[in-house]
């Protein structure tokens, strides 16, 4: 039996275990800041400067507890997660995912130390306001798990949650998934949907909240594979859904099919401040937390975190898809610069056209994306300047663009239309069979003198 004891559940353990192995890599911020803004603006001026720490601020005002945020902002941290260096991180990703391993339900755990059904005040949580173009403060780390049904198979995703009143949280489903499908079937029952929000978990249990799985799987299974060992649980006391026994804090409640609510506008991964919202309301029964929890805050906008965080199991997902179907396919790779909506893509292409179809396979099945650049494999995708290099020296756009129209989209994109249907286009910047270029090219023993000069400087 895997001794799930000595296996890190929590995200206390995590960071003081990160803190201990990698002091360079976390920016302890000791003086007292606002929760109005403050950590957000802190977190992007690092950015600026290139910098990625995980951030973790010791007094936030008007907050009783500690702030711990860019958990999720530099992909060689989020690699160590799984004891790989960046390059291994999608193959090690899958690997873990697939491996489902069912919860062990326990009567009691951290996140029991106060339970609380009565007297609900949700402005007693610690709360942060991340914009100002924000309606309110948020919960950027809501991760939501609601069950099927029939089957009892937990779904979770990440919902933007906006205090609505003392007891109830506006918020959105616009992504569209499968909490969003659970919903309409709750509609159709004539029921409301009880949901367990979890605030604060282990890093790895938050990557399996915007993990991309089959309708159906359990995607708390996927937490205990991506943690390597059983999870443990507990039931919340009104609906019995389980959720980490380690967690921070967790909610739970119902999400009343009827009502519609005032939600956003709220800073999005665009970088765009956005109202697009389903509008749902959800009414707080019981609140769970441990004494002493950290807020695991997830920072809002086109920041690198909350778009790693969405983009790991996307990118492992599908660069596993497309090597299977396409195995010319080298690399895969989704730039910051584009939020959600651009991928790279390296082939070896073996027969005209097969870029192309590489192009609309990918396009096929993430609704998101807009633009595909497909490149040959010594492009670097991992480098806008290098993809960019390539289409404009081997992309001619009367032959080599396709485009697509009328598809389902992201709602969040503000050029795409209200119902947030959009268009796709594919670039082919491979070099194809007829293309003559020589590369410029520089000697090895020039380059070895170069290395030896700057060594010496
Ligand atoms: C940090 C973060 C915040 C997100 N916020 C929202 C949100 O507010 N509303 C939404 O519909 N999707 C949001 N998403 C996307 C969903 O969580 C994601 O698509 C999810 O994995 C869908 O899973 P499902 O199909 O299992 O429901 C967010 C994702 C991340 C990583």
């Amino acid at each position: 039996m895997a001794a799930a004891a000595s296996v890190e559940q929590d995200f206390q353990s995590y960071l003081a275990r990160y803190r201990a192995e990698h002091a360079d890599d976390v920016l302890v911020v000791d003086e007292a800041v606002s929760s109005d803004q403050d950590i957000t603006a802190v977190v992007a001026a690092l950015a600026r400067e290139g910098r990625h720490p995980l951030t973790y601020f010791e007094r936030v005002e008007g907050l009783s507890t500690p702030v711990a945020t860019n958990v999720f902002a530099s992909r060689e941290r989020i690699a160590r997660l799984f004891g790989v260096a960046p390059t291994g991180l999608h193959e090690a990703y899958q690997a873990r995912a697939r491996k489902l391993l069912v919860p062990r339900v326990v009567a009691s755990g951290p996140v029991c130390d106060v339970v609380q059904e009565d007297g609900l005040d949700l402005r007693t949580l610690p709360l942060l306001r991340h914009f100002e173009t924000d309606r309110a403060p948020y919960i950027t780390n809501a991760i939501l798990i609601a069950e099927h049904p029939d089957t009892g198979a937990g779904n979770m995703s990440y919902h933007r949650s906006m205090l609505h009143s003392p007891t109830e949280i506006a918020t959105s489903l616009h992504s569209r998934g499968d909490l969003w499908r659970l919903l309409q079937l709750a509609i159709e029952r004539g029921r409301p949907l009880p949901v367990a929000m979890v605030i604060g978990a282990h890093p790895l249990f938050m990557l399996a909240g915007s993990a991309r799985v089959p309708y159906g799987t359990d995607e708390r299974h996927v937490a205990g594979g991506l943690l390597g060992a059983t999870m443990e649980v507990v039931r919340t006391p009104h609906h019995c859904i389980t959720v980490p026994a380690a967690a921070g804090i967790v909610l739970e409640g119902v999400i009343d099919p009827a009502a519609k609510v005032d939600e956003g506008p709220f800073g999005e991964f665009t970088g765009y401040s956005s109202d697009r919202s389903t509008n749902n309301l959800l009414r707080v029964q019981t609140i769970m937390r441990r004494h002493s929890p950290i807020l695991v805050d997830i920072v809002g906008g086109n920041s690198a975190e909350h778009l790693n965080l969405a983009r790991i199991p996307r990118e492992a997902e599908m660069v596993e898809k497309l090597k299977q179907r396409f195995p010319s396919v080298t690399a895969l790779h989704y730039p910051n610069s584009g939020t959600h909506f651009h991928a790279y893509v390296a082939l070896k292409q073996m027969r005209p056209g097969e870029a192309r179809q590489v192009m609309l396979g990918l396009m096929g099945w993430d609704p998101y994306l807009k633009t595909v650049i497909a490149v040959d494999p010594d492009v670097d995708v991992t480098r806008d300047e290098d993809v960019l290099w390539a289409l404009a020296t081997h992309f001619q756009p009367h032959r080599d663009l396709l485009i697509v129209d009328g598809l389902p989209g992201s709602a969040l994109d503000p050029s795409a239309s209200g119902v947030g249907t959009t268009s796709r286009m594919g670039l082919d910047a491979t070099r194809g069979a007829d293309f003559h270029g020589v590369r410029a090219k520089i000697s090895g023993r020039a380059s070895e003198r170069a290395e030896a000069i700057l060594r010496r400087r």
